[in-house]
Parts: structure tokens; C-alpha cells; sequence
């Protein structure tokens, strides 16, 4: 921001699920980037310093209120805030329309979230108005607005030590969550019944939520790429897919792993398990700072689309080679979502995946600290080309990273993903 600029960041609203409930509250994630700060009705403004006068953080938050602290809990109140987390200044969030009248007075820039919520919009327009209607006493409003997301965006991609550690956590927690799911199962039990194993480790471990909804599907429903029902019952002779991850400390892990509700990969499952191991662990080789995010994908379509040749998936005979498979994407049929996702705060976390600032926006190249997903897969429907054995079989394996000087650090590695580990897990059960 320029010497003077404002920027002006809410966390996210509460939200009534029905009647006088409300949804679990989870603050904004970029709000409590900057904050560490989890209360719902809180407004950040942060003021860039101009010549001799420094930068300033200020917060508005809820004030302290006897009667809604015996229902509801501790608020900290403007006062107790700003001395525990460090703001320059704090006031009771009702006096942020009168404030922000005097604070945007001869600032240059104003910087928000634009666009991403009206009643943020119009409350920014009411503000701007009020500056304007000082202008008879020499009072400047902001001549210009500017988006504050895109600059919070890159600083997110970057983790710090601090971010890592939690990271770990997190994945560590959601790994012997998938540990104890693949104890757990038996064939006939409900899907379900392993949601709630793995929901279990989460809470009991700490988490405080899970991170998304978690995707627990047995059989032809791991073929359904965001399946989130999670009721059917689990048949001997099934794989189930699960992908869950929990939030720990507001960061997200992202794991997937499938196994054999059994305990016993048939062969076919096991052909095309072993296939998209093989690709993961092509992917993974390719987390090297330096080289571009987008080859972390091309390693892995390189040894998905062998394999579809090879075992048949794709007609060696109509495509001739995996060149022809990957210029005319035909992986897709089997293949078709990339191979991971920034992770952080959120789940997809924030940060572009191409360098904007070079002609033809290239793949951006790895930097440590970036954390990222790896998640190959292999879903195969039923189809007139398609080599029955394979029907109806869906796998991911889904690893959360961080790039380190020298690759891949991998945090989710506490949930066994080869076959003979998984196998072995099983059998001790
Ligand atoms: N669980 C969402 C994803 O893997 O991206
Ligand atoms: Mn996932
Ligand atoms: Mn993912």
C-alpha cells in the first residue's frame, strides 16, 4: 500500500442454520491472517505509515456485555483485544461508521474486499460519502478504491514456520484419522459409520472442525468425484475412497486413501492402485523449488496415461502412444480433475497458479514454504470400451506438502499408502 493508504478487512458474518441456531462459526480466513482474532462482528483497519507518522492497526470489535457472556461465552472487548493481540487502537464495533469518516479523511487509496459482498460495498460507498460531504472544510476523500484480496492472496501462499507446524498437525491429526477408519471397517458397515470414525479422531484430537465435508464412498460411488452422501453400505469385494482432512487451529489438511473394505485388493484394484501410487509418486518427485507448479500435474498424467494404455483403459491401437493419449486428453475419460491445490487457511487456499506478471501467464515455479496437495486418481464407469474389471472402481491417494529446499516434505505421511502397509494395517485388526 502507499505511504497513507487505508486497507479495511471484515471477518465473516454468523450464520442461522434455522430458527435460533446457527452454523458452527468459523471467522475469515484472510481477517484472521492478519488478526489471529476469532470473534464474528470485528473490522480491521490498518493504516500505511505517511513520512513521520507510523503504521497503525486498529480494531472494532463486539464490546464487553455481562447478560450475552453468561449464554454465550467471553468476549474480549476493545480493551482486552488490543492488548492481547497488539493493536494500536481498538473501539466497540457500533462506532465503525462514525470512525472510518475521520479515518479515510485525505487518504489516498482506500483498499477492501470489493465486489465480494454488497452490503460491504454499500457500506464502503456510505463512508466514502461522509468523507465527501467534509470537502467545504478541506477535507480529501480516497480518489481511488483497490482490491485487497489479490495482495493477502500471495502473502498466504508463502507459510511460515508457525503455519507449517500447524499444517503438520493438522495432517498428522487427519492421518490417524484414516488410520483409525481403515481399523474400523468391515464389510457391511455404513459409510456412514467410517465418517464417524474419522470425525472422532478429529475432535479428539484437537480439530475443530473438519475441514470440508468428508467423502466417504464405497464401491461405484468413489467414481462421483464430490459424492458427499456417505449412506450406503460398504459390500465385501468394495474399495472405499475416503477424503477427509480436518482443521486444526484454523489450518486445513486434505488427505485421501482407499483401501479394500476387506482388508484384500482384488487384482484389477490393485492393477490400477498401484498405477496411481506410481503417478503420486511421480508428482511428489516433481515438488522441487525452482521447477513449475504445473509439472507436479504432467508427472503425474505421464504415468496415468501408460498405464491406461497399458492395462487396456485406452486402446494402445487407437492412440499409438502416450504423447497422442496426452495431446488429445484422452485421460480424461478416467482422469479429470488436476493434481492438487494450494493448501493452507483453506482448503483450495488462496494464490494464483500461473505467474502473472510474464507473457502467456506461465506455471508459476515452486518456492519453499508453498504447501500444496497431491492427489492423482483413477475413477473408471462402466462403459462399452472399457474392460469390465475395472468397473465401478475409483481411487485417489491424496498427500498434503510442503516444498523444502530440497522437495517434497511430505505432512499426511502417517497414513500408510502402499498396498502391502495398508494390507498389513488391515489384517492386524
Ligand atoms: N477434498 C477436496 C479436494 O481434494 O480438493
Ligand atoms: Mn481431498
Ligand atoms: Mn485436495
Amino acid at each position: 500500500m502507499e505511504p497513507g493508504a487505508v486497507a479495511v478487512l471484515a471477518t465473516a458474518p454468523e450464520v442461522a442454520r434455522n430458527s435460533d441456531s446457527d452454523y458452527p462459526y468459523r471467522h475469515d480466513s484472510y481477517f484472521y491472517y492478519l488478526t489471529g482474532f476469532m470473534e464474528p462482528e470485528a473490522v480491521l483497519v490498518l493504516v500505511a505509515g505517511r513520512g513521520d507518522t507510523p503504521a497503525r492497526s486498529i480494531l472494532f470489535c463486539r464490546e464487553k456485555h455481562a447478560e450475552r457472556e453468561i449464554w454465550d461465552g467471553f468476549r474480549y472487548g476493545p480493551a482486552a483485544a488490543k492488548d492481547s493481540f497488539g493493536f494500536d487502537e481498538a473501539y466497540p464495533i457500533g462506532e465503525l461508521d462514525a470512525q472510518m469518516a475521520r479515518l479515510l479523511a485525505d487518504v489516498p487509496a482506500l483498499y477492501y474486499a470489493q465486489a465480494s459482498n454488497a452490503a460491504l460495498d454499500a457500506q464502503v460507498a456510505g463512508w466514502l460519502k461522509a468523507v465527501r460531504a467534509q470537502s467545504r472544510s478541506g477535507v480529501n476523500a480516497p480518489t481511488r478504491t483497490q482490491h485487497l484480496l489479490a495482495l493477502l492472496d500471495e502473502m498466504r501462499v508463502l507459510k511460515d514456520e508457525s503455519e507449517q507446524a500447524l499444517m503438520l498437525r493438522s495432517a498428522t491429526i487427519a492421518g490417524a484419522a484414516h488410520v483409525r477408519a481403515m481399523r474400523a471397517a468391515r464389510p457391511g458397515m455404513f459409510e456412514y459409520e467410517l465418517e464417524a470414525e474419522l470425525l472422532y479422531e478429529f475432535r479428539r484430537s484437537g480439530a475443530q472442525f473438519p475441514a470440508y465435508t468428508p467423502i466417504v464412498a464405497s464401491g461405484a460411488n468413489a467414481c462421483v468425484l464430490h459424492y458427499s452422501a456417505n449412506n450406503a453400505q460398504t459390500l465385501d469385494g468394495d474399495l472405499v475412497l475416503i477424503d477427509a482432512g480436518c482443521e486444526f487451529d484454523s489450518y486445513a489438511s486434505d488427505i485421501t486413501r482407499t483401501f479394500p473394505v476387506n482388508g484384500r485388493f482384488s487384482e484389477p484394484q490393485q492393477l490400477l492402485y498401484e498405477l496411481v501410487l506410481r503417478a503420486q509418486e511421480a508428482a511428489l518427485a516433481a515438488v522441487v523449488p525452482g521447477r513449475p507448479y504445473g509439472g507436479v500435474h504432467e508427472a503425474a498424467l505421464n504415468v496415468l496415461a501408460e498405464g491406461m494404455l497399458d492395462l487396456g483403459l485406452l486402446d494402445r491401437a487407437r492412440y499409438g502412444s502416450v504423447e497422442n493419449v496426452l495431446a488429445e486428453r484422452a485421460y480424461t475419460t478416467f482422469y479429470m480433475h488436476g493434481t492438487g491445490h494450494w493448501l493452507g487457511l483453506d482448503v483450495h487456499d488462496t494464490g494464483s497458479y500461473r505467474d502473472l506478471s510474464l507473457e502467456g501467464k506461465p506455471s508459476r515455479l515452486l518456492v519453499p514454504g508453498m504447501a500444496l496437495t497431491v492427489e492423482p486418481g483413477i475413477y473408471v464407469r462402466p462403459g462399452p470400451d472399457v474392460p469390465e474389471r475395472f468397473w465401478n472402481i475409483g481411487i485417489r491417494i491424496e498427500d498434503d506438502v510442503i516444498v523444502g529446499d530440497a522437495g517434497a516434505r511430505v505432512l499426511s505421511g502417517s497414513a500408510p499408502k502402499t498396498v502391502r502397509d495398508i494390507e498389513t494395517l488391515m489384517a492386524e485388526r
